[in-house]
């Protein structure tokens, strides 16, 4: 609105004739609505309430950050339409306030809350009939009557979860490091155990009797399970080494196949069934076929250890216009939110004997082909975890000929 027009209408109030009071009006709601097509265009959300809470304004960016709908807000209390917004101590302060939020409705989005109290200074009437007006407080010292608040809203969402990502990772790579260190000191005294337990084989040779079968046999498990916390830690320093996959042209469905082979014997023991819907037209996809197969290993891992005893496993391979899908649907029970929230967490585990490290290794392995991994907990029932693989590199896509950004919605180049 033109600063000073109502001001200057004011003042002249007392003086105005009738006539010109419906050209003031026709004035006023020219203004006003340019006022509300510029505060519908732009992208923070604007509320603005009265002294007692209630929304008198609400911009479509406000509306849609909280699911209003702007005719039924106006009127309520700001803390009725959103809830779980403390207003009361939002509204205290005498200053603007600035503060962070997370909303759950209607999509999970981080927002950002400048809220800055409204004052009016009150204007004395004037003999004349006219009004006088001192300028408008506004802030911290400003003097004036309060009359509500005005709300501005930006969406954080992006940036805040960049910096999630960025602060993960940093996570990741000090744990890399540790674990990668740990891991490779643990190989020299193996190494060593290994060779005394060779020349303790040749001594042992030469004895005779029970004695010497007895040590047999000692050595015998010794030597099983050093070659089994070699391939652990061998497998592991794979795993986490934080080297780039060599990719080549692979069949997922013959991954996933020797995966499932792999666990052959634990299948049995388990009294597990295994169904593979594996779609056979699936285009070849560029993989670092150790790493995926280190993927499928854990997460059919985690499934057998949710099902303990007799359960079906079912995985299967499907594709959409971008992406191959392989899902793992198991009857482990499933897990909590709880747990499925912290899922991701270095060394999150339930387990006695579990490092915790599982699932942060499929997701970082995932991650580095482009894909993406999801998890559906059914609580009491079971878990569906899919991973998505991209088989079309769409980490640009053009806009199509001939068509314009300013076309209805306007394409964009889309990057990851
Ligand atoms: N299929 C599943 N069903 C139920 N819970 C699961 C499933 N997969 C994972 N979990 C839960 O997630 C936790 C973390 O899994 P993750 O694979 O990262 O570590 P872990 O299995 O505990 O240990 P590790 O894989 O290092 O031996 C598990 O302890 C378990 O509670
Ligand atoms: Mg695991």
């Amino acid at each position: 609105m033109k600063s000073g027009f109502l001001d200057k209408l004011i003042e002249r109030l007392g003086r105005i004739g009738p006539e010109d009071v419906q050209n003031y009006l026709l004035q006023l709601a020219q203004e006003k609505g340019l006022i509300e097509t510029v505060f519908n265009a732009i992208q923070e959300g604007i509320i603005v309430t009265d002294a007692g809470g209630r929304i008198t304004y609400v911009n479509d960016a406000a509306c849609e950050l909280f699911g209003l709908e702007a005719e039924r807000s106006i009127g309520k209390r700001l803390d009725e339409s959103v809830r779980g917004l403390d207003w009361k101590s939002l509204s205290q302060s005498e200053g603007a306030i600035s503060r962070d939020m997370e909303i759950f409705y209607p999509a999970n989005r981080f927002l950002n809350f400048y809220i800055v109290p409204l004052l009016i200074e009150r204007r004395t009437a004037k003999d004349d009939g006219s009004t006088e007006s001192r300028p408008t407080g506004r802030g911290v010292n400003g003097h004036g009557e309060p009359v509500g608040h005005a709300i501005i809203l930006r969406d954080i969402t992006e940036s805040r979860r960049s910096t999630e990502k960025t602060i993960e990772s940093e996570r990741f790579k000090a744990l890399t490091l540790l674990a990668a260190g740990v891991a490779h000191e643990i190989g020299n005294p193996l190494n060593s155990l290994h060779i005394h337990l060779q020349l303790m084989e040749r001594k042992v040779r030469k004895l005779d009797g029970k004695v010497k079968e007895e040590l047999q046999e000692a050595i015998a498990i010794s030597r099983a399970e050093i070659t089994r916390l070699d391939s652990i830690v061998t497998q592991f320093l794979q795993a986490i080494r934080p080297s780039k996959p060599v990719l080549h042209p692979e069949n997922v469905n013959a991954i996933v196949e020797e995966a499932v082979r792999f666990f052959a014997p634990e299948i049995e023991d388990r009294d597990i069934v295994v169904e593979q819907e594996l779609r056979s037209d699936l285009p070849l996809l560029e993989l670092d076929r150790d790493q995926m197969k280190q993927v499928f290993y854990n997460v059919i891992k985690n499934s057998f250890e949710a099902m303990k005893r007799r359960g079906i496993l079912r995985i299967a391979t499907n594709m959409d216009a971008t992406h191959v899908n392989v899902s793992f649907t198991d009857t482990g029970g499933g897990m909590s939110a709880e747990s499925l929230s912290r899922v991701f967490e270095p060394y999150f585990t339930t387990k006695s004997s579990g490092s915790g490290l599982g699932l942060l290794i499929v997701r970082r392995i995932v991650r580095e082909h482009g894909g993406e991994m999801a998890i559906e907990s059914n609580e009491g029932k079971g878990l569906t975890l899919t991973i998505r693989l991209p088989y079309v590199d769409k980490r640009v896509r053009m806009l199509e000929e001939g068509t314009s950004n300013a076309e209805g919605g306007g394409r964009k180049v889309e990057s990851e």
